[in-house]
């Protein structure tokens, strides 16, 4: 057990907890607080990793969204057209009659493909943003 432990007060939807509840209890975790702990480690995890990434990459971004929300295309298009010079290519999967699945390629500065990341990922209408590089010169 770690030393100096906070208590925080979270609100969740309940679709979410009950989620989350199946998954620490798949996962053999004692309470909540474990999972979320544990949960929030791998969140810093990625965040660190992400925060690491600069030089020549390559790499992807995948994206979901619902294409009914208003003004959504448009902010996907105005970003993406800002990173052309890091952008090779896109494919759109029309996933169901909501839902889109966009898969972004890009190729150039690490540090410009965490600019677009970011710029994508605080977007409340884009959901399941994953960044994903590879370095070329080391496959
Ligand atoms: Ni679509």
């Amino acid at each position: 057990m770690e030393k100096d432990l906070s208590r925080i007060g979270v609100s969740l939807p309940e679709n979410l907890l009950k989620k989350f509840d199946i998954i620490i209890n798949n996962r053999g975790y004692s309470s909540r607080s474990e999972g979320i702990r544990d949960a929030i480690r791998g969140y810093i995890r990625y965040y660190d990793w992400m925060s690491g990434i600069e030089g020549e990459r390559v790499g992807t971004i995948t994206l979901a969204y619902n294409h009914h929300q208003r003004g959504i295309e448009d902010v996907l298009g105005e970003i993406q057209h800002k990173y052309i010079d890091i952008i090779k290519s896109s494919v759109h999967v029309h996933m169901d009659h909501d839902n889109c699945m966009e898969v972004i390629i890009l190729q150039g500065e690490g540090k410009r493909i965490r600019e677009i990341f970011e710029n994508l990922v605080k977007h409340k209408g884009l959901q399941h943003v994953k960044l994903n590089t590879i370095v070329p010169n080391e496959i």
